[in-house]
């Protein structure tokens, strides 16, 4: 059985919410039995909202920790965790600007545009407190970032002009509830399955 269906989802934080807003603690305590078991309903929670990342702040938890589960554009799956990730100053002739469409499960429903670097490399602890660096290109390369934002306090919503974000704020209000109808329905499906 696959490791996303071994966690039991939380609720996902919605902006607005004071967590979603300042930079997270590091995690200093690695090999315990809650780290694994945060780490294992962040995989669940992330699943049953069809999402490709979340951040610790993501389900309440003030930590500096992100996993991820997703394919990405090359069609290669990734699926990995990270705790105190630090992203590399990639020199410009290192990257170049992607302009792609970007959401957020905690801004539930909009897509928009935002500009990252096609490349990214995070530097952090495994759950072990083992150093693992991950290198990104393209679509995992903004998942990458976009949840080093998260532990930052920050959403891509603030890497937009005040009209998009107020737009984006005006299509979340119109479709959240249906998303949370949606995250609900697979959520009690994922639990009658296992
Ligand atoms: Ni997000």
């Amino acid at each position: 059985m696959s490791e996303a269906f071994r966690g039991t989802p939380r609720r996902i934080t919605v902006v607005g919410e004071e967590i979603l807003a300042r930079r997270c603690r590091e995690v200093t305590e690695f090999g315990t039995p809650e780290l694994d078991q945060l780490i294992d309903d962040m995989f669940a929670t992330n699943h049953v909202a069809e999402g490709a990342a979340i951040a610790a702040n993501q389900v309440g938890v003030d930590l500096q920790l992100f996993v991820w589960d997703m394919t990405d554009d090359r069609g290669t799956h990734h699926r990995g965790h990270i705790c105190n990730p630090v992203l590399d100053d990639l020199p410009p002739d290192q990257r170049t600007l992607l302009e792609e469409p970007e959401g957020c499960l905690s801004v539930p429903g909009p897509y928009r545009t935002v500009a990252r670097p096609d490349r990214a490399i995070v530097r952090g602890q495994d759950k072990n407190g083992t150093p693992i660096v991950v290198e990104g290109r393209g679509y995992f390369a903004r998942c990458l970032q976009h949840e080093t934002d998260h532990l930052h306090g920050r959403l891509y919503l603030d890497r937009l002009t005040s009209r998009e974000r107020k737009s984006a704020l005006r299509e979340m209000a119109a479709s959240q509830d249906e998303v949370f109808a949606r995250r609900a329905a697979r959520s009690s499906s994922l639990a009658s399955s296992s």
